[in-house]
């Protein structure tokens, strides 16, 4: 039987893993912040790569330093010619957030002899590495979506000036940042960049524990940000509003069968573990969708079924007495298709958005002196002891 110190915690909602210095949320005050920072004055103010080094360093850069870091990164966005042929390899069908996993698992086996994890100098050099090519395997797991060829990374552009090149960009074609949707998408992405001990961020820590080098335990933390119930729940909101539009059965009836949960089914995009009051992020992303979609010249009548559906689930008392409030998932979607990405890619961009957060974690752990292997307890609840057939 166990010893009697064993207590029963599904879901980690009363435990403690670790201490971490990284980002501080109240789930009650709807409070974020990133090493202190409010995250309202970090997604007005900063960029994807001063918050990266803010979260992986503690502090914010100086010019220099971020300098330096853009620089670095620049360097390092080409992947190997030889990881492209795990592209081809894949059917073309295959989910994005699946083909970037495996990139980023394989990406590993190019670096092996430079992954200790103990290697100050391989820690930051695979930092450096995971930043400057996420971004572009990303991509390529889009065109391969779409079968549209590859481009090379434009290193004379900023990381979602980029970005959005290696997407949207066609081989021979000249292609123009629209400046309002690398703004959007930044803003985006920064609001995702750390969301300290989610279920994506403790599988790296988890893995990380192990001893486990950062492109295999990022590649974990890709998996697990992969489901609906966590990162894929951006995906499944727009598939959620498609549906409801096109069986017009009408909201309404929809919030209905989630009340009733008929089926299982139920409003995606809405509830947290944590947030009891207010996702602070959702609040940002709501006040930019108008505006972006106005801006971008884009009319999408989903983005009314989104009001109109989280308008009702407000006022209803079956998610007010669970306290359930739109998260960050539930607008960012209506966003990303505004700017044409495609629905199987959402997943994909909180990804990136999150990598920084997965990267100072993994390192926060590894340098922390009292961290152990992660090994959680179990209440055995199985047979007892009994013979094998023919044993007695
Ligand atoms: N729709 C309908 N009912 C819900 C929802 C929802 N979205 N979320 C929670 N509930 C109900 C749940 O059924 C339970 O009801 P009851 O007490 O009658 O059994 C009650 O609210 C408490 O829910 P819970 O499942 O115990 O809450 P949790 O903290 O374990 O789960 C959650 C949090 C985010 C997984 C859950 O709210 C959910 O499944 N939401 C939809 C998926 C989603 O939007 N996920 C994105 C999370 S934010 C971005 C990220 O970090 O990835």
């Amino acid at each position: 039987r166990q010893t009697g110190y064993t207590a029963l915690d599904y879901g980690f909602v009363n435990t403690a893993a670790t201490r971490s210095a990284v980002t501080y949320i109240d789930g009650d005050q709807g409070v974020l912040r990133y090493r202190g920072y409010p995250i309202d004055q970090i997604a007005t103010n900063s960029t994807y790569l001063e918050v990266a080094w803010l979260l992986i360093y503690g502090e914010l850069p100086t010019a220099d330093q971020l300098g330096e870091f853009d620089e670095r990164i620049r360097r390092h966005t080409l992947v190997h010619e030889d990881l492209k042929r795990i592209f081809s390899a894949l059917p073309h069908t295959a989910h994005p957030m699946s083909v970037l996993s495996s990139a980023v698992s394989a990406l590993s086996t190019y670096y092996e002899s430079e992954t200790d994890p103990n290697n100050p100098e391989f820690v930051e050099l695979n930092t450096i590495r995971m930043l400057a090519k996420l971004p572009v395997i990303a991509a390529y797991a889009h065109k391969k979506s779409i079968g549209q060829a590859f481009l090379y990374p434009d290193n004379n552009l900023g990381f979602v000036d980029n970005f959005l090149k290696l997407n949207f960009g066609v081989m021979s074609e000249p292609y123009e940042v629209d400046p309002v949707m690398s703004r959007a998408l930044e803003r985006l992405l920064i609001l995702h960049e750390d969301h300290e001990q989610n279920a994506s961020t403790s599988t790296v820590r988890l893995v990380g524990s192990t001893g486990a080098n950062q492109f295999s335990s990022i590649s974990a933390g890709i998996n697990a940000l992969y489901g609906p119930l966590h990162g894929g729940a951006n995906e499944a909101v727009l598939e959620m509003l498609g549906r409801i539009r096109d069986s017009g059965e009408g909201v309404q009836r929809f919030v209905e069968r989630v009340k009733n949960k008929e089926d299982g089914v139920k409003l995606m995009g809405f509830g947290h573990r944590v947030y009891k009051n207010y996702d602070p992020r959702a609040k940002l992303v709501k006040e930019s969708a108008d505006e972006v979609l106005q801006a971008l010249g884009v009319s999408d009548p989903l983005l009314d079924l989104a009001k109109e559906l989280e308008e009702i689930a407000l006022n209803d008392d079956y998610f007010r007495e669970r306290r359930l409030y739109p998260n960050v998932d539930f607008y960012t979607g209506v966003i990303y298709k505004a700017m044409g990405f495609p629905t199987r890619m959402f997943t994909v961009l909180f990804a990136i958005g999150r990598l920084p957060g997965w990267l100072a974690h993994w390192r926060e752990a590894s340098q922390d002196p009292q961290a152990k292997i992660g090994r959680p307890q179990q209440l055995y609840v199985g047979a007892g002891e009994r013979n094998y057939p023919g044993v007695s």
